[in-house]
């Protein structure tokens, strides 16, 4: 999309609308944190049990992302979408009704199918739609919604916590989102790139006339059709052509950074961290993990504010900073922890505060954001599945040898690793990914074809 005569308001509502696949996301994240005290008890789970109940929504994930590059190039994204929604309101129902562990799980696969998709699926569709300048700020609403999801789903865990058959209706909540997203895409119009790219140019046409008024219109039907493939479904054979390499690595690159600094750790294990970090109760380890969630919705909402202002790279920079330094604190506190006694769980609200709000203003949303900027239209649907599987796959490890780490190296030695990462993460950004600000996607297409450097996929010049 170029930067025209945009109807700013019609655009925004699209987002807005399409945005909320990010609810579905966040929601699902935050809403087995309570649901699991329940789900131990109803189904005298152990631990493996629990592991189980929490870790089949990720399988699900990856399943969804590795089985779906195709269906949104082949289906479009619009319908993609509300098919998405379909299958998370389909799992939240069957969740909340199961009676025996192996439907709990069966229903949590199903759940992970329809965020999977979503995860990508979305901030998709928004790129397609939304003008360069504006880019930034508008797929990251996805991402804003997904902090906003997470804080729902703790406030949707107190509200039935002390109601009889909590856990189903805990989970049953989830079909909110989800009608909201399916009903809301319906109204929805497919994205220009995606009819273009089959050839139905008449509906582009209809479309960009909608979103951009004037002239603007056909010029940018012609700069799609000019990035527009020869063959009209991407396929893994695309994927190996040496000139896509550097997107590839950028995108599967970000999505480690973003996981392997151990951001789940703490969304997923919040209460745990504060707990061992001193805190004797549980409903002020909760709180403390509720002010956790609200710092993650407010620095979302600065780097919408910043991300089209001054660019990516920057916030990326500050960003890791911020998380390295605040998981060195951590380590830091862990490792002397004897030294430092009752303080440290005050040192350690300050370090996971800075820690969340550094990650929101950085590789929170811009991961998202750079997999949804960097791919050419031939290959788009596809490449973006596989930098979402990654994402599920680092995602899934980092969460499930967390505890484990603990245990052996330590929890001085745990936060001293991902610090380690984020080190590295800082040099990978610096070294590799692009500023892609106010860019539009036809030109970093031209520029990854050209042969440009991982580095230099935003140059205008
Ligand atoms: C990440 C999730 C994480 C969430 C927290 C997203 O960008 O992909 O793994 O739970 O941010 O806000």
């Amino acid at each position: 999309m170029s930067s025209g005569n945009i109807n700013k308001k019609l655009v925004f509502v699209i987002s807005a609308v399409a945005a909320t696949g990010g609810l579905l996301f966040g929601f699902d994240t935050g809403v087995i944190s309570g649901a699991l005290l329940f789900l131990k008890e109803d189904f005298l789970l152990d631990s493996q049990g629990q592991e189980w109940v929490v870790s089949s929504v990720l399988l699900g994930c990856i399943l969804g992302a590795a089985v779906s590059g195709r269906l949104v190039d082949v289906l479009g994204r619009r319908k993609a979408i509300i098919g998405t929604a379909l299958v998370f309101a389909v799992g939240s129902i069957w969740t909340s009704a199961a009676d025996a562990f192996s439907m709990l799980v069966a229903g949590r696969v199903v759940v992970g199918l329809g965020i999977g998709v979503a995860s990508y699926a979305v901030p998709l569709y928004i790129s397609e739609i939304a003008p360069p300048q504006h880019r930034g700020a508008l797929v990251s609403l996805n991402q804003l919604l997904l902090t906003v999801g997470i804080v729902l789903s703790y406030l949707v865990d107190d509200l039935f916590a002390n109601t009889a058959g909590s856990w189903r209706y805990m989970f049953l909540a989830g079909v909110i989102p989800a009608l909201v997203l399916g009903v809301g895409m319906f109204f929805l119009p497919e994205t220009p790139s995606w009819l273009a790219g089959k050839g139905r140019d008449a509906e582009a046409i209809g479309i960009l006339n909608r979103i951009m008024p004037g002239p603007e219109a056909e010029i940018e039907l012609a700069a799609i059709q000019q990035a527009v493939p020869e063959s009209p479904v991407s396929s893994v054979k695309q994927l190996r052509a040496p000139w896509l390499r550097p997107a590839l690595l950028i995108g599967i690159g970000i999505m480690f950074v973003q996981q392997a600094t151990g951001i789940n750790t703490v969304i997923y294990y919040a209460p745990t961290i504060f707990e061992v970090a001193g805190f004797q109760s549980a409903t002020t380890a909760i709180t403390a993990t509720v002010g956790v969630g609200l710092v993650n919705v407010l620095m979302t909402m600065v780097a919408i504010w910043l991300v089209d202002k001054v660019g990516r790279k920057p916030l990326l920079s500050y960003g890791l900073i911020g998380m390295t330094v605040s998981l060195s604190g951590l380590a830091l506190g862990f490792q002397f922890q004897a030294e430092i006694g009752g303080s440290l769980k005050w040192m350690a609200v300050g370090m996971l505060f800075l820690y969340i709000g550094s990650f929101a203003i950085s590789v929170g949303p811009i991961a998202w954001l750079l997999i949804a900027e960097i791919y050419p239209l031939e290959v788009r649907g596809f490449a973006m599945s596989l930098a979402t599987l990654s994402n599920w796959v680092f995602n899934f490890i980092v969460s499930f040898t967390f505890l484990t780490l603990f245990d052996t190296i330590g929890k001085a030695g745990t936060f001293w690793l991902y610090a380690g990462v984020g080190v590295l993460g800082w040099f990978f950004c610096h070294l590799y990914v692009p500023e892609t600000k106010g860019v539009s996607l036809e030109t970093i297409e031209k520029n990854l074809r050209a042969g440009a450097r991982p580095k230099d996929l935003g140059s205008t010049s």
